[in-house]
């Protein structure tokens, strides 16, 4: 069936003039490469064998091209990282210049001028005045096991031996805060984290707050946010020894874009506090205008503690990541050499300069580009055309924060029945929709939508678009093999 909507093709949109595929011996050889010595992130080296190879050569805007010589537009940002596109003029010039200064020098002793003044720009756009200090690492994943290192180890630096105790970390159900050994231990996600658990700590998680599937069977907006009082909960299992309350704010994204509401956060926020623990806010996935405002947080009027960053904040371009923390938490750290309380945590490319130089030119295109602004406008054009997708009878759920989108599909929608794995609803939608020139990516059967802010609204059109038809399309061959 057609998109109930129009929209203009990939062939009229992409930026490429006339591409061309690589030469065909050169793609040969990349392609049998690939399989020799890749081992790819998330992925199943046995189905990717016997799928589709993908190499992309080239990026410009929103696009990138393929080995093939096919455009694609990036429904995804490059894994949720990418803000103002592909190759920005300003980014390039910014990371060009610092390349002609200096490439690297550690941030272990000597500082260099990109890391000093990217966290000045990084504190004064903070959600809260309290954030002051910014320690840099490469990842998502760094970025919070900083955050709960720090907090750790705020706690057993304190005076009261009471305090010295508190070394619980309280999550959620259904979180996902990266793949090291510490951010793991935070996450609820059971498919990814549930054969580490003897190498992880224990931590105290909480109900997720999880809406379409409630785990509490109940229903917004009767429910008066119920699974908020599990965190209370979480939090009176352990009186005076919650080190820390780990949150993804408004949107739990890889668990399938479980889009909550703000007053569970809020209430989360004030549950730590009347605890006395710390609000370690992991805005990794959320930061840098994806749910409409610079920072999810901001929307609930929560102010954490602690605040970790990555994905966007180097525009994209390069690793980077950032954990802001309060003067409160830094000052647990000072003291004579010889009492050892400094933080012994770094990475051999912790503030990297070409990194730290996109991370500024990228913040000065939130100032004079507008980029909040067209980021709720974009999010306002995803919602309209992603309507349709309600009505369609193999769509369970869709949700949306700003231009981070969550599709749902389930084989019934009055029983909610999911897909069975086997039948890879998600990875198949996103194949065919990659034949018509739109990348998305699936997370398990919920298709992820999360563009570039800088999409345009004919881009917006042509990714749903198509989503749509390839979704119809897919959903209505397994209704024959699976006797829908
Ligand atoms: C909320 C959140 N935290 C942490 C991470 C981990 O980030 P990285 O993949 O850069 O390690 C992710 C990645 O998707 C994320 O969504």
């Amino acid at each position: 069936m057609p998109a109930p909507f129009a929209f203009r093709p990939a062939a009229d949109l992409h930026p490429f003039g006339d591409p061309r595929p690589l030469p065909e011996a050169e793609a040969a050889r990349l392609l049998e490469l690939d399989r020799r010595v890749l081992w790819k992130p998330f992925t199943q080296m046995r189905d990717y064998v016997g799928e589709e190879q993908v190499v992309i050569v080239e990026g410009r805007g929103n696009w990138l091209l393929d080995h093939r010589g096919r455009p694609l537009l990036d429904g995804v940002s490059s894994l949720w990282v990418n803000v103002h596109g592909h190759r920005v003029p300003e980014v390039d010039a910014a990371v060009a210049a610092q390349l002609g200064r200096l490439a690297h020098s550690t941030l272990l002793g000597p500082s260099h001028p990109a890391a000093i003044e990217l966290a000045a720009e990084l504190v004064a756009r903070a959600p809260s005045p309290r954030l002051s200090r910014v320690f840099y690492s490469d990842s998502g994943s760094t970025a919070v096991e900083i955050a709960v290192k720090m907090a750790f180890q705020y706690w057993k630096q304190q005076p009261r031996e009471s305090d010295r105790a508190r070394d619980v970390f309280v999550t959620l159900d259904n979180a996902y805060h990266g793949d090291t050994l510490g951010s793991v231990s935070v996450g609820g996600i059971s498919l990814f984290h549930g054969l580490y658990a003897p190498l992880l700590f224990r931590a105290e998680r909480a109900t997720s707050p999880s809406c379409y599937r409630c785990p509490l069977g109940r229903s917004l907006p009767g429910c008066g946010i119920a699974c908020a009082d599990d965190v209370e909960r979480a939090f009176a299992a352990h009186p005076g020894r919650v080190a820390a309350l780990v949150v993804e704010p408004l949107v739990q994204g890889a668990a399938g874009i479980l889009v909550y509401p703000d007053e569970f956060l809020a209430r989360a926020a004030r549950i730590a506090r009347d605890h006395g623990a710390l609000l370690i806010v992991d805005e990794v996935a959320t930061g840098f205008g994806r749910t409409g405002t610079m920072w999810a947080c901001e929307q609930a009027g929560v102010e954490p503690d602690l605040l970790c960053a990555a994905k966007g904040i180097g525009a994209g371009y390069l690793p980077l990541a950032a954990t802001l923390a309060t003067e409160a938490i830094y000052d647990a750290f000072l003291g004579a050499h010889e009492d050892f309380r400094t933080f012994f945590h770094g990475h051999s490319f912790t503030g990297n300069p070409l990194a730290c130089a996109a991370g500024l030119a990228s913040l000065r295109l939130f100032d004079e580009g507008r980029v909040l602004e067209r980021a709720r406008a974009l999010g306002g054009r995803l919602g309209e055309r992603l309507a349709p997708f309600r009505d369609h009878p193999r769509v369970g759920d869709v949700r949306r924060r700003g231009v981070m989108v969550g599709i749902e599909l389930v084989r019934d929608r009055g029983t909610k029945e999911p897909y069975p794995p086997a039948a890879k609803v998600g990875q198949r939608v996103v194949a065919r929709a990659r034949e018509a020139g739109v990348l998305a990516r699936p997370l398990g059967p919920v298709l992820v939508l999360n563009p570039p802010l800088s999409l345009t609204d004919d881009e917006a059109d042509l990714l749903c678009g198509v989503l749509y038809e390839a979704m119809d399309a897919v959903t209505l061959e397994l209704d024959g093999e699976l006797g829908g």
